[in-house]
């Protein structure tokens, strides 16, 4: 697919790309100046391993504030972006013939970072019709002895799905009988939510499972720093020991200027949140709109992040399969990522994280080219 848009653009052709997962904003100009007073102050040098003291403090207060979650900076460790968190986490514990569990549609590099480890996927599948959220019956007759983790992520990558407290207690209660799985909870999205009310985590809604659940997020999708490499990521003492050994041969410290920004764009005013999320709200609603008018298509209403997870299925006896009908889009001149990377079922995901006139374009040509 990007080979293919490559070609076509170097072509002459105008491709609008709704594939990547990344805010379309620049990052807060305070964030920048933090940059540069950095690096004006000599700050480029190692830091301690798992982070500055600074930074792991910015990152405990952003899990109290934004997450409501009690931790300590200790209990932090600061990554090269969430996803190295997430990578060492499941290295530093996993073995051949676990299991780690994963709600699909999933985030792309869950069961790739699982099998790497050497473990087992377990799909536990999800539908537009469910929320595209598991449910306690579905976790509890998927968990067997070898089960070691169990991937959440909430708001979702890409389907937009959030899980309620409630929701969260039954999946906590099945959890609670089956003390070998760990449990990552993914809140990366978390600021990016379009409810009301305050945002659900595991480790606060049933404290009882603190110790085996390790809570990851970052700034590079609520403050735009995807190429800052910033995550950061709270659980049990003896997990955030075990991936700060691991980060200690693997790549060191992250970035000390990323780290000074990342420490900004938590200690920092959070006011910019509210216009982005209206911002992003208005194109949601939007895309759930034009996507839905299109015969063929359809889209639950996301209730955070930035995607939508577009059902295809009656499509597809005109495609050999949904990277096909993704091939097809492209050559209408829109870029979408096809569900079956994602391990859903025929359909494609749409990133909205682009300014309203392309976004607008896009969806005009993606009508043009199913009707
Ligand atoms: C669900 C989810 N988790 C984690 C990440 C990792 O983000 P980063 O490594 O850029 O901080 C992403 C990025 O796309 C994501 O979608």
């Amino acid at each position: 697919m990007t080979d293919r848009a490559a070609a076509l653009r170097a072509e002459g052709r105008d491709i609008i790309s709704l594939s990547v997962g990344e805010p379309d904003f620049a990052m807060p100009a305070h964030v920048a100046d933090a940059v540069r007073a950095a690096l004006d102050a000599g700050d480029t040098k190692y830091t301690p391993v798992a982070g500055t003291p600074r930074l792991r403090a910015a990152a405990a207060l952003h899990f109290q504030r934004d997450l409501g979650l009690a931790t300590t900076p200790e209990r932090v460790i600061v990554s090269a972006g969430g996803k190295q968190a997430i990578f060492h986490a499941l290295l530093a514990t996993l073995n051949p013939g676990d299991e780690v569990l994963i709600p699909a549609p999933w985030w792309v590099s869950y069961p790739e970072i699982a099998r790497f480890a050497g473990a087992e996927v377990v799909a536990l599948k999800t539908t537009a019709a469910g929320g595209f959220r598991i449910t306690a019956e579905q976790l509890e007759a998927a968990i067997t002895p070898q089960s070691r983790w169990l991937l959440l992520n909430s708001p979702g990558n890409p389907t937009g799905a959030v899980y309620s407290a409630d929701a969260l207690a039954a999946l906590g209660a099945v959890l609670a009988r089956h003390p070998q799985v760990l449990v990552m909870s993914d809140d990366i999205y978390a600021p990016l939510r379009y409810g009301s009310g305050t945002h659900a985590t595991l480790a606060v809604v049933c404290p009882d499972l603190a110790e085996r659940v390790l809570t990851v997020s970052g700034v590079s999708k609520s403050h735009a720093m995807t190429g800052l490499r910033i995550g950061v990521a709270t659980g049990p003492a003896w997990l955030i020991e075990a991936m700060a050994r691991l980060q200690s041969h693997s790549s060191g410290n992250p970035a000390s200027l990323s780290q000074a920004a990342a420490a900004a764009a938590f200690e920092g005013p959070q006011d910019f949140l509210a216009e982005w999320r209206e911002r992003f709200r208005a194109r949601r609603d939007l895309c759930v709109a034009a996507l839905n008018a299109v015969p063929g298509l359809s889209t639950p209403v996301p209730e955070g992040a930035f995607y939508c997870m577009v059902d295809a299925a009656p499509l597809a006896d005109r495609f050999a399969d949904d990277q096909a009908l993704c091939l097809h889009l492209l050559e209408h001149g829109v870029a979408v990522v096809a569900a079956s990377a994602f391990g859903g079922d025929f359909g494609f995901r749409i990133s909205f994280a682009t300014d309203e006139d392309r976004l607008t374009e896009a969806l005009r040509r993606i009508a043009k080219a199913l009707t």
